[in-house]
């Protein structure tokens, strides 16, 4: 699996989202928390630039949130900026049809102070 080194990682602060090129490839690489995540940028939808989005979290409305509306998940959601469909950066997957809408996630690693994609 190819390795490509795509900065030092002080310049991917917990919450970053920043493109890269890999060769042929545009990938958004977002720390989220501490924890590294790499989506192609491209949309499943209608091949919009999907890591070009914002990054927020998400609405939810279930059991566990006792049925209200609540705010989750901030820093882990990218919502394309084509159309709104919002990504769990996390999985890759949308949140309004995850098995269906979803594009692939790329290994990151970090080592010798270097964030490094794994295509
Ligand atoms: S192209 Fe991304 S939501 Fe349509």
């Amino acid at each position: 699996m190819p390795e490509h080194v795509v900065g030092p990682v002080a310049e991917f602060p917990p919450g970053s989202q920043r493109l890269v090129r890999l060769g042929r490839i545009e990938v958004g690489v977002f720390n989220v928390d501490g924890v590294f995540y790499a989506l192609p940028n491209v949309c499943p939808h209608q091949f919009g630039p999907l890591c070009e989005g914002g990054v927020t979290g998400a609405t939810a409305c279930s059991a566990a949130t006792g049925w209200k509306f609540a705010w989750e998940r901030e820093g882990e959601v990218v919502t394309c900026p084509w159309h709104g469909v919002e990504f769990d950066i996390t999985t890759g997957r949308s949140l309004v049809a995850p098995d269906r809408l979803k594009v692939r996630t790329y290994p990151v690693v970090v080592e010798d102070g270097q964030v490094k994609v794994r295509l």
